[in-house]
């Protein structure tokens, strides 16, 4: 696929992004969804605005139950269909029968496997069929994030359109866009957890930490992605 990328000012609304990146992958495009707040802001604003976006989502086999509500939630409040994509079941029952329930904490190597099987290889599925996607990332989130595009070409999944229209949104702008329209939010916050992926992987931060801090915690920051942004 080779599809040109449109040029947009630099000061480009979250709606704008949205509306021009599904324009120019000139057809289907869906959001990945971990039902964090950036996500379910992206859900409400191409919902308010009429948007066609499919929602797929990867289940890991080990979100939160808090995750699973707010995906609940979403469905009740947009009448939304969720595509849910899960690991081959025969690779996780290689990996744990061979390697336990949290070979992730051993090594780098060991936790990128897991979220090869349970992560990479579903997300490969999920965007089969699609001429682009679209992620809640934000530049302020990590030090891997900063030198991303709000639409960019993904090279390493087929050419197909990667859209990040959240991309310069700080997290007090997101918290309060979360609550002015009442949206649904996981309940994990309100613990002190500031980014949500997997549960034996997350954890809450402390005051003054970064809000990353609580993902594969026991990991140098460099190496806190699980490859499902690798550029
Ligand atoms: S991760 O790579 O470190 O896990 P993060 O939790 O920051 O990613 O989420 C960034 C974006 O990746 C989300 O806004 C969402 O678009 C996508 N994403 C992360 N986890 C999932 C998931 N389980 N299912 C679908 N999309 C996901
Ligand atoms: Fe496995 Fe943790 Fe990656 Fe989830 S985040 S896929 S549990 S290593």
């Amino acid at each position: 696929m080779n599809t040109s990328l449109p040029k947009l000012a630099n000061d480009a609304s979250a709606l704008e992004i949205l509306r021009a990146g599904i324009e120019a992958a000139n057809g289907p495009v869906s959001l990945a969804c971990s039902f964090s707040m950036e996500d379910v802001a992206i859900i409400d604003i191409a919902h308010q605005a009429g948007l066609t976006l499919g929602v797929f989502a990867l289940d890991t086999g080990r979100l939160n139950e808090e995750t699973y509500e707010v995906a609940e939630a979403l469905v009740e409040r947009y009448r939304l269909k969720i595509d849910w994509y899960f690991p081959r079941h025969e690779d996780v029952q290689k990996l744990e029968g061979a390697e336990g329930l949290f070979s992730f904490r051993e090594s780098l190597d060991k936790r990128q496997a897991c979220c090869a099987i349970r992560k990479i290889e579903p997300l490969s599925r999920a965007l089969k069929g699609l001429a682009g996607w679209v992620t809640g990332m934000r530049r302020e989130q990590s030090v891997t994030r900063t030198d991303l595009s709000v639409i960019e070409t993904d090279e390493l999944n087929g050419g197909i359109l990667k859209i990040n229209p959240l991309l310069d949104w700080s997290e007090a702008q997101l918290v309060s866009y979360t609550e002015e329209q009442r949206l649904p939010k996981n309940r994990l916050y309100s613990q002190g957890y500031r980014s949500i992926g997997c549960a034996p992987c997350t954890r809450a931060v402390k005051p003054g930490e970064d809000a990353r801090a609580g993902r594969w915690w026991w990991e140098n920051a460099k190496n806190k992605e699980c490859g499902l942004h690798r550029r």
